[in-house]
């Protein structure tokens, strides 16, 4: 019997990909660098499986897949994949959670505190020769301890802000569509309150929800207006969760006071406003990108794709519709 076909959209680690060399019959896109739509499209012809890490996957490269049977993303969001398209086709999609949580909330957090306490102008500061004496009135950032910390979207990697920001000392304050059960907020130490009321309280206002539909622009200049002039923003999520021109308008007007942002509308590009503005901690969408997270993302990746092609339910399915 001939082993499944599978094309893997990055060049990923050895220990990864030389396993399923006796379980499948794999080929890998050899550069750390966005496939080209059309090379895309041509791999898929044949493959049963497709193991994406940062790639689109359209209706149109579905359509010319006849034998894909699972696609694997080496991710947690998976908007990058059209899964209503791949369930129609009964197309398995399958993602990565948990193994990043953690590295995601400690990049998240690292904005946090950057922003507020100016890492990256002292940085620059001291690079730039301008330190010739200690000041009294240099420099000066905020509190972190004793703040408020609203948390929108209390999934996975929202629980591991509120865990983080408890042991920074801070008040936590969540939002979700679905309230946490009792033991889990008193766990936590987070208390739910209204969207409104966690805008308005909010010193730090921490995104945390997948880019759907209902979450595109959660963010527009009337959220940003019901922050509070001292508050920040951060955004590890989706870029597209915030109006970032709305936010360019707000961080220029100091209508906040500043945000950390890893993720962006546009990207790569970033809105060249962001880029002159001192208040903004910005970062390439690095999330999940340490050597230990990035092994095991990969690793899950692998594992979800050789079950599903070997006939057996994997540990993460996104649309397991395709089951019944
Ligand atoms: C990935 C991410 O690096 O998991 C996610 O949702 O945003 C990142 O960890 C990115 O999706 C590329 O696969």
């Amino acid at each position: 019997m001939s082993l499944p076909k599978v094309f893997i959209t990055r060049p990923l680690p050895r220990q990864v990909v030389e396993p399923l060399a006796t379980r499948c019959d794999w080929k890998m896109h050899p550069e750390d660098a966005p496939i080209d739509p059309q090379r895309l499209l041509e791999a898929c012809r044949e493959i049963e499986g497709l193991m994406v890490a940062g790639a689109r996957v359209s209706q149109e490269v579905l359509e010319q897949a006849p034998r894909l049977r699972v696609i694997s993303n080496v991710g947690v969001g998976y908007d990058n994949i059209d899964v209503a398209a791949c369930t129609r086709r009964r197309i398995l999609v399958t993602n990565t959670p948990d193994v990043l949580t953690e590295a995601t909330a400690d990049l998240a957090f690292a904005l946090l505190i950057s922003v507020a306490r100016r890492i990256v102008e002292s940085d620059r500061y001291v690079r730039e020769g301008r330190w010739h004496y200690w000041q009294w009135a240099y420099l000066w950032g905020t509190d972190l301890f004793g703040k408020t910390l609203g948390v929108y979207g209390l999934g996975r990697i929202g629980k591991a802000m509120a865990r983080r920001a408890r042991g920074f000392s801070m008040r936590v304050l969540y939002h979700d569509s679905v309230r946490a059960t009792p033991a889990l907020e008193q766990e936590l130490g987070a208390q739910f309150v209204d969207r409104e009321t966690l805008l308005r309280e909010a010193d730090f206002l921490t995104l945390h929800v997948p880019l759907t539909p209902e979450t595109h622009h959660l963010i527009t200049a009337r959220e940003l207006a019901l922050l509070k002039p001292t508050a920040f923003l951060i955004n590890a999520a989706r870029g597209k969760v915030v109006d970032e021109a709305a936010l360019v308008e707000a961080l220029e007007s100091r209508r906040i006071a500043g945000a950390g942002l890893d993720v962006f509308e546009q990207e790569p590009q970033v809105h060249p406003a962001l880029l002159a503005l001192p208040n903004a901690v910005l970062t390439p969408h690095v999330g999940s990108a340490t050597s230990e997270t990035r092994l095991a993302m990969a690793m899950l990746a692998a594992e979800n794709l050789l079950a599903a092609l070997e006939g057996r339910r994997p540990p993460n399915p996104v649309n397991p519709e395709v089951f019944a």
